[in-house]
């Protein structure tokens, strides 16, 4: 394989003739020599190609690059008298591959909005910030299934089309195979390819938690669809969700992974993303990198959602929605939390129970579960867990109340049935985490394809 410019950038220059291709992000002309400047998406910085008059297309075609060129080169890499860099190519041939016009580019020098930018989806990898996004995703992508694997985890591939609706929300998408015309009412699926109403996966929990309980530490890392109708900064209709899931595991233990996931993946990202953040800081969200070494050098706060309801009601703060026992935190009462209060990352624990799904443990007081969000700044809710509730009595009970049809959940019950143990798991936001780490303030902004009310155009 050919080196990539991230490696030709760390290399020793070099007496040998080498070969680059990529797309050209500047080109400076200075008469007799053009200084090019040109990238293939492996690191932010780009390898500068010195191209001297002599070459035999210099005044057709080399001193009109513009941004977006696919070229081919051949030189050799020598030391730069530039600073910044330590070697750039000085080129023997430099040869366009793929030519752009630049009257038509979509993708101008100048900065352009991450709005607009959403608009040419197709085209907004080329730019440095999608470039960066995309190295991120990629890097925390990978450090996931490492942490796992060094955390004697297995990995677990739920199903994408299920017929269980995990979170009771009522979110799912259907699938189907029937005409539309044949549509009327849920009967209708009882002729459909699975012979009942099926649907994309809100959460693989579920199956997760089967494997759970015969391999004491699963995860499970892949696309997740919710049909809600949330037009706001942190909802995707399509995103990707990580799910642990541990047996002999309760809610405190549940607690310490996710801390020092997160610690971990951030810690990643600090050590082998720098140049990326330093964009980030720059100019998306000054005072990130602050926020990220933060994350890793203090433990977590901690509070029950009793204590954090006291706390807002004594905050002496105005918010749009009152701050009641027994109601959801608001997105405004998250952020006041863990960013006013605790500053930093916060888990809050212990929900009313009539917020929450049916899976999660009833505690002993009757009026709350064993559940767990952890909140960070600037997103709010990046985790969502909980202890299950493995007493088959309590569980079947708190089904009924939620009107789940038993029969369509025996294979879960029988879990209970058969060998229960404590166990517990939570759900991160991919997403989310992107979000948290580059400090972009759209979920839109840190997935390639974003899916949206009313939007999934490539
Ligand atoms: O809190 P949630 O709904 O939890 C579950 O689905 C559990 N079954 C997880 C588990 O215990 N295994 O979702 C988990 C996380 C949230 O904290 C949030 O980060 C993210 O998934 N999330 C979304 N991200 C983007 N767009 C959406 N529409 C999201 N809904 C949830
Ligand atoms: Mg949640």
């Amino acid at each position: 394989m050919k080196l990539r410019i991230k490696e030709l950038l760390q290399s020793n220059p070099t007496e040998q003739q080498i070969e680059v291709q990529g797309w050209v992000k500047t080109c400076r002309d200075s008469g007799n020599l053009c200084f090019v400047e040109i990238t293939d998406g492996s690191c932010l910085t780009g390898l500068q190609v010195v191209a001297e008059a002599n070459l035999v297309n210099y005044e057709s075609e080399i001193r009109r690059l513009s941004t977006g060129c696919a070229v081919q080169v051949y030189g050799k890499l020598t030391s730069s008298p530039a600073k910044g860099q330590t070697v750039e190519l000085q080129a023997e041939s430099l040869r366009i591959i793929g030519p752009v016009d630049p009257e038509n580019y979509p993708l101008q020098k100048k900065r352009q909005s991450f709005e607009y930018l959403r608009s040419i989806s197709h085209l907004r990898p080329r730019t440095n910030a999608f470039g960066a996004i995309a190295r991120i995703r990629s890097e925390l992508n990978f450090a996931i299934h490492r942490f796992f694997r060094e955390q004697g985890f297995i990995q677990v591939h739920t199903p994408i089309i299920t017929t269980s609706d995990c979170e009771g929300a009522g979110e799912m998408f259907t699938v189907t195979a029937l005409p539309a015309d044949k549509i009327q009412g849920v009967e209708s699926f009882y002729q459909d390819f699975f012979g009942r109403r099926a649907g994309l996966t809100v959460s693989g929990q579920l199956q997760a938690e089967i494997f759970a309980l015969s391999h004491s530490r699963v995860y499970t890392f892949g696309p997740t669809f919710r049909a809600e109708n949330s037009n706001t900064s942190r909802h995707l209709a399509e995103f990707w969700m990580l799910e642990p899931e541990m047996a002999f595991c309760d809610l405190a233990c549940d607690m310490e992974l996710a801390e020092t996931l997160v610690k971990d993946l951030v810690g990643t990202i600090l050590a082998h993303c720098a140049d990326e953040l330093e964009l980030f800081e720059r100019f998306v969200s000054k005072g990130l990198l602050k926020k990220l070494e933060t994350v890793q050098a203090q433990p977590f706060a901690r509070m029950t959602y009793t204590e954090a309801i006291a706390a807002l009601e004594q905050s002496g703060k105005r918010f749009d929605f009152p701050v009641q026992w027994g109601t959801d935190l608001q997105s405004e009462h998250e952020r006041f939390l863990c960013e006013e209060l605790a500053d930093r990352p916060l888990i809050v624990t212990d929900y009313p129970k009539s917020i929450k799904p049916f899976y999660m443990r009833s505690n002993d007081d009757g009026k709350t579960v064993a559940a767990m969000d952890i909140l960070v700044p600037g997103i709010g809710e990046l985790i969502g867990g909980s202890q299950r509730e493995e007493r088959l009595d309590l569980l079947t009970g708190r089904m009924e109340e939620a009107g789940l049809n038993l029969k369509e959940y025996d294979w879960y019950v029988d879990l209970r049935r058969f060998g229960s143990v404590p166990h517990a798991g939570f759900g991160l936001g991919f997403e989310r985490l992107v979000q948290f780490v580059t400090g972009m303030s759209n979920i839109r902004d840190v997935i390639p394809f974003p899916r949206t009310p009313g939007s999934a155009p490539c």
